[in-house]
């Protein structure tokens, strides 16, 4: 019998993520028998390479989805809430990369190294995490499993990449136009990036957090069902272009030593731990970009307060932060025959 192969978009194929997404399908050997890849009428004319051919990108439409069985979505949240609903009404499982439908009680946030069950309980829409999310849940999953985790405070370092391509070009003009002596412009953060850390991302709220902040409080609960979890954020994006770098303070409910901390990372799926602080060995965001782990390193007691850990998480923020956790999904339901 030939192996089943799916109809697969990709809606917004042309943004850093999207486009991560089709090389992850590719290099991930996903079965794709049909792919489409769909982004604003402002793309049509361009291609995009796939296993060795230039693929053209349309336009997306109401009519985008026929015979679509999977659709890939990471092209921000209005075409998400627009769209997402149409592509699962004709029939396609959707794994949205935004943040529309995460804290929907009935769409699952999914992070397979952590609750891959969920996904089964679909209704036409899976939700991906935000990507500081998800990279702190992998890390502090074996943990959570062991001891139990009653308070987690994280302060993220985040690239540029999360915010989408313009950003990218934004830092990089920025860099050159200073170190040519030129006035840096801005037009994606509301100040400079280059040589910068901005302690804000996303809108601010009136208990004085930010968006992004609450995503990870929010999403963090639900991805671990466990509403009792206490979590204070505090989000920073740094003038790196791809990895988010995560400082995370654990309080356990069962007393846990670092060493058994450090054994129980070495054997959780999709975890790397880096932890050699005598010889400067530790993550960084330019080791993990590119790749799909999770690293951890500079574990440690925190003596701050009882059963207290610190560590320090890094991740490639579009892959394992997005595109690679959406295609791990897909690979979910099908390796649970749900596709
Ligand atoms: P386009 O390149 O045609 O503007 P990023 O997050 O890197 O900025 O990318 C955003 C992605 O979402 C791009 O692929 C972009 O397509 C796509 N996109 C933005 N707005 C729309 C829209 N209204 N309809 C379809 N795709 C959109």
């Amino acid at each position: 019998m030939e192996p089943k192969q799916f109809k697969v978009a990709v809606v917004g194929a042309t943004g850093a993520v999207g486009n991560l997404m089709v090389r992850v399908l590719e290099e991930r050997s996903f079965p794709v028998g049909e792919l489409k890849l769909l982004a604003s009428a402002r793309s049509v004319g361009k291609t995009l390479p796939f296993r060795g051919a230039d693929m053209p990108v349309e336009e997306l439409t109401e009519d985008s989805f026929e015979g679509v069985q999977v659709a890939l979505f990471s092209a921000g949240g209005s075409v998400s809430r627009k769209f997402a609903p149409v592509a699962a009404g004709a029939g396609a499982v959707v794994i949205d990369n935004s943040s529309a439908f995460r804290m929907d009680p009935e769409v699952p946030l999914v992070v397979p190294e952590v609750n891959p069950q969920a996904a089964f309980s679909h209704k036409g829409i899976i939700a991906n995490p935000n990507c500081s999310t998800i990279q702190m849940v992998v890390a502090l999953k074996p943990i959570q499993d062991a001891v139990g985790i009653s308070r987690i405070v994280v302060t993220t370092f985040q690239a540029v990449s999360g915010t989408g391509k313009r950003a990218i070009e934004e830092l990089r003009l920025q860099v050159s136009d200073i170190v040519n002596g030129r006035e840096p412009k801005r037009e994606v953060y509301p100040h400079q990036i280059a040589f910068n850390c901005l302690p804000q991302i996303g809108p601010f709220l009136d208990s004085g957090f930010t968006e992004e902040e609450m995503k990870m409080v929010n999403e963090t609960r639900k991805i671990f069902d466990d509403p009792e979890i206490r979590v204070c954020a505090t989000t920073v994006r740094v003038p790196v272009f791809y990895g988010h770098s995560e400082s995370v303070n654990i309080e356990t409910r069962k007393p846990l030593s670092p060493e058994e901390a450090r054994r129980l990372l070495e054997g959780a799926p999709g975890v790397k731990v880096v932890d050699r602080p005598a010889v400067s060995v530790y993550p960084m965001p330019i080791d993990a970009a590119g790749t799909d782990d999770t690293f951890v390193g500079r574990i440690r007691r925190d003596p701050s307060v009882e059963n207290g850990l610190a560590m320090w998480v890094v991740a490639d923020n579009i892959r394992k932060g997005a595109a690679s956790n959406a295609v791990q999904i897909a690979e979910t339901l099908l390796d649970g025959g749900r596709l």
